[in-house]
């Protein structure tokens, strides 16, 4: 700092306390005001933008992901950066440095000028730092491509390092101001149309379906039931022999889960317990996500409940969940696929014959995976009464075209009720109708050839 800067620089104090602005009332009153103006931006927040809460916290769910606040996003994006043993590096080093620096400034920034016009070099180190931290928070909080976030980035950077520092020679007077207005409205423009599309996406994901009453929960639990524990527990929980299921040998007994012992002695915690860890030294796979399983808490929830309100006569099922029992047939009623079959097959069936399981690759999920699935297909052939399908649900075992033996179905040794098998058999009979309508419309003509048909 040469002489005539210093005097130059005392000769400014000098003026500044002639002008006479004092801490007290002065800063002050400008700070109270400034104070009172967030003051009120706060409550205007508060009261019509809200917080969105996030769903109730759920210590047993192990597949949660926390995320930092918003204004540490990039952090955690940059730590993306560095593989697992130097997270370190990362988290603690970089960013301690970076803090020292700031700390260190007075000792090593000699610079005599203060005004930004002559300090490029700090103006463009800063304006990089703040680049990057604005890119790496738009990647990590939105959905744009990290192409667009580099870009916002730099735009980000250029209009702070244009706007501090004026010196540039070929951006000044009027070609200066509209390049900057240029950037300000493409900075403007871009981030209005990713936050579109960000709140796009988060809507669409907000559709999600969440449970709400006990009869939903039921019903959900009902079809997670009989999808992933039927072939080991059975329909209704009533146990036996396991036999046919890939995983757990043969002949395995387990006890009844629907029994009174059980219902009264687990709660629904235990029950819930069990299904997350399983019961793997007895031949129980575990359920829950943090297990490796394949459901989640809410998931796991719905089938205890469905056990509960279903099997635990202590429970008293509300009367909006009654009627998810498969309905019965009437006198010379046609049953439809929609109606009757489906909610048979879900409970008896779909737990062996679904996606993932292999048993001779008969899909039992769909219309048609009924009716042309399966290395024997068809397995069922219109007003066939000796349909694959019918003779086995009736004890009768078969040969395979392969040679291998076609067990009774279910394999278990438990054959479903005799109600079952007669919508099965009365659907086959009448032409295996989809639709309710479609059953409808025939039950009236049918009913009378029905009869006549002589059954073997
Ligand atoms: C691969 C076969 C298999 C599947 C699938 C299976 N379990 Fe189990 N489960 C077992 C075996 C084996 C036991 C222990 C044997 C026993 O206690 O009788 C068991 C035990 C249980 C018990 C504890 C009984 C007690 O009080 O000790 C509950 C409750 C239970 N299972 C519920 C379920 C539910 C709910 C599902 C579906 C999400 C399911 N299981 C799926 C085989 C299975
Ligand atoms: C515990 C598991 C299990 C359950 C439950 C089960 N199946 Fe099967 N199913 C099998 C296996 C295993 C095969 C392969 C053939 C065999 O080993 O008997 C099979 C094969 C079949 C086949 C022959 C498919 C083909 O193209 O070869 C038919 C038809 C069939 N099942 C119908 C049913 C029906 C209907 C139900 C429900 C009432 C049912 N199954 C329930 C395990 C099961």
């Amino acid at each position: 700092m040469n002489d005539e800067h210093k005097k130059k620089v005392n000769q400014k104090y000098e003026e500044q306390l002639q002008k006479g602005e004092r801490f007290w009332p002065d800063a002050i009153y400008k700070d109270l005001l400034v104070s009172f103006a967030l003051f009120i931006l706060l409550i205007g927040l508060a009261t019509f933008v809200g917080v969105h809460p996030e769903p109730k916290v759920d210590p047993t769910d192990a597949t949660y992901v926390p995320r930092p606040e918003w204004y540490f996003l990039f952090l955690f994006e940059f730590l993306k950066y560095f593989p697992g043993e130097l997270e370190w590096v990362g988290a603690a080093v970089i960013p301690g440095v970076l803090v020292m620096a700031l700390m260190f400034l007075p000792l090593y920034d000699k610079n005599p000028f203060r005004h930004n016009s002559k300090r490029i070099f700090a103006v463009g180190l800063m304006s990089a730092i703040v680049s990057g931290i604005v890119t790496l928070t738009l990647m990590a909080a939105t959905t744009m491509s990290n192409l667009v976030a580099v870009i916002l980035g730099v735009l980000v950077a250029a209009l702070m390092f244009f706007s501090l520092y004026k010196e540039v020679p070929f951006l000044q007077g009027a070609v200066r101001k509209a390049v900057l207005w240029v950037m300000t409205i493409a900075l403007v423009g871009i981030v209005g149309v990713s936050y579109q599309q960000t709140a796009a996406m988060a809507s669409d994901e907000e559709e999600v379906h969440v449970a709400s009453s006990i009869a939903e929960k039921m019903t959900l639990g009902q079809d997670l039931y009989s999808i992933q524990c039927v072939e080991c527990h059975g329909p209704d929980g009533e146990g036996g022999e396991i036999v046919g299921v890939t995983g757990i040998e043969d002949g395995t007994f387990v006890k009844s889960i629907s029994s009174k012992d059980e219902m009264y002695t687990r709660n629904d915690g235990s029950l819930f317990d069990i299904v997350s860890y399983g019961q793997p030294n007895l031949g129980m796979p575990p359920y829950g996500g943090s297990y490796g399983g394949s459901l989640s808490p809410s998931e796991i929830e719905y089938i205890v409940t469905f056990m509960r309100y279903t099997w635990d006569d202590r429970a008293e099922v509300p009367a909006e969940a009654a009627g998810a029992a498969i309905p019965a047939l009437a006198e010379g009623e046609v049953p439809s696929y929609e109606v009757h079959v489906s909610a048979v097959t879900k409970r008896q069936c779909l737990s062996c014959h679904r996606e993932g399981k292999e048993n001779n690759d008969y899909l039992m999920d769909t219309y048609a995976g009924i009716l042309d699935g399966g290395i024997n297909a068809p397995n069922v052939v219109a007003g066939d009464m000796n349909s694959i399908l019918l003779q086995t649900i009736q004890g009768v075992e078969l040969s395979g075209n392969d040679g291998e033996i076609i067990h009774v179905m279910p394999p278990n040794g438990k054959p479903i009720k005799d109600e079952y098998i007669d919508i099965f058999i009365r659907w086959v009979e009448a032409g295996m109708p989809e639709t309710a309508d479609d059953a409808a419309a025939l039950s009236t003509e049918v009913v009378p050839v029905a009869e006549e048909t002589p059954s073997e």
